[in-house]
């Protein structure tokens, strides 16, 4: 397995294995790997011959109130757990190597950004969406995988790819959860044991709320419901509930399906997302 660094070290990686003839998965992180990306990786071993993952914590998708400073940083622990499952090239670059004196660029996608959590966080998406374009045109991979916990950052990176027109197949796979169901994420480690304790909440509000909407209730009385379920609960501080249509994350006012019910909610300073999609008939995935 290869380190890199630089965008030419990277590059001259990749063509090695271009030349072979082989596919090119990329797995894009911010580092600290944890169970959620081996699960990516894994996934990218099944379907391409050479695995890549890029270890960047970006800083432009942080507000300037956020915890972009402490952040988890353990490339030492990434480089071992990415050997171990198999991946090929780790491309982890410094913020100089991103982003040079004088870079003058930003790519976003209007609309289907400025809801959810792109309405807390409005410049979180612009600065995703510009390191992924970076990231897809540095590796040029012929598919790129992230969780559908962001749920809204995947359907944006797919829109993003087809409106650029870039030859890339962007894989959503599920959320991997903890066994009493919180969603596996890199900031679950600032929570205290009180607020752990507490966090799986947070998708049983969503479960309820799903199994609201296949018994045919409205996107408001869902949104509702999880909010209730959630304010119920002392420690969480409800940012947002919303009961959106899949694609075009436009609300879901009413009842129908298929619908994805999201939320963010703060536990102290520790800000958890999570969704849940229903799906007509067979229940929610
Ligand atoms: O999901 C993440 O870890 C980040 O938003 C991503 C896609 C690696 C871009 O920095």
């Amino acid at each position: 397995m290869d380190v890199v660094t630089t965008v030419l070290e990277a590059r001259a990686s990749l063509s090695t294995a271009r030349a072979q003839g082989q596919t090119v998965g990329l797995v894009p992180t911010m580092g600290a790997l944890h169970a959620a990306h081996l699960a990516l990786i894994e996934a990218a071993r099944r379907r391409d011959d050479f695995v890549v993952i890029s270890i960047f914590v970006n800083p432009t998708q942080f507000g300037p109130a956020e915890d972009y400073e402490l952040y988890p940083r353990a490339l030492e622990r990434d480089v071992e757990l990415a050997e171990k499952a198999g991946v090929d090239l780790i491309f982890a670059p410094p913020p100089q190597e991103i982003y040079p004196e004088g870079f003058a660029t930003s790519v976003s996608v209007t609309g289907l950004a400025e809801g959810l959590c792109g309405r807390s966080r409005p410049g979180h998406f612009p600065g995703v969406t510009t390191v992924v374009a970076k990231l897809l045109n540095i590796v040029q991979p012929d598919r790129a995988y992230f969780g559908e916990k962001d749920y809204q950052q995947l359907v944006v990176i797919k829109r993003l790819a087809a409106d650029l027109n870039m030859p890339v197949e962007i894989i959503g796979l599920p959320t991997v959860r903890e066994s009493d169901g919180l969603a596996v994420s890199t900031r679950n480690q600032y929570l205290s044991t009180e607020q752990r304790a507490v966090a799986p909440r947070l998708y049983q509000a969503l479960q309820s709320g799903a199994g609201l909407a296949q018994q045919g209730g409205s996107g408001t009385e869902v949104e509702q419901a999880v909010r209730e379920a959630l304010e119920g609960e002392a420690l969480f501080d409800v940012e947002y509930v919303e009961a959106v249509h899949p694609n075009s994350l436009a609300a879901r006012g009413e009842a129908g399906l298929p619908m994805v019910v999201a939320a963010a909610a703060y536990l102290g300073n520790t800000r958890l997302i999570d969704n849940i999609r229903v799906e007509e008939g067979s229940g929610n995935a």
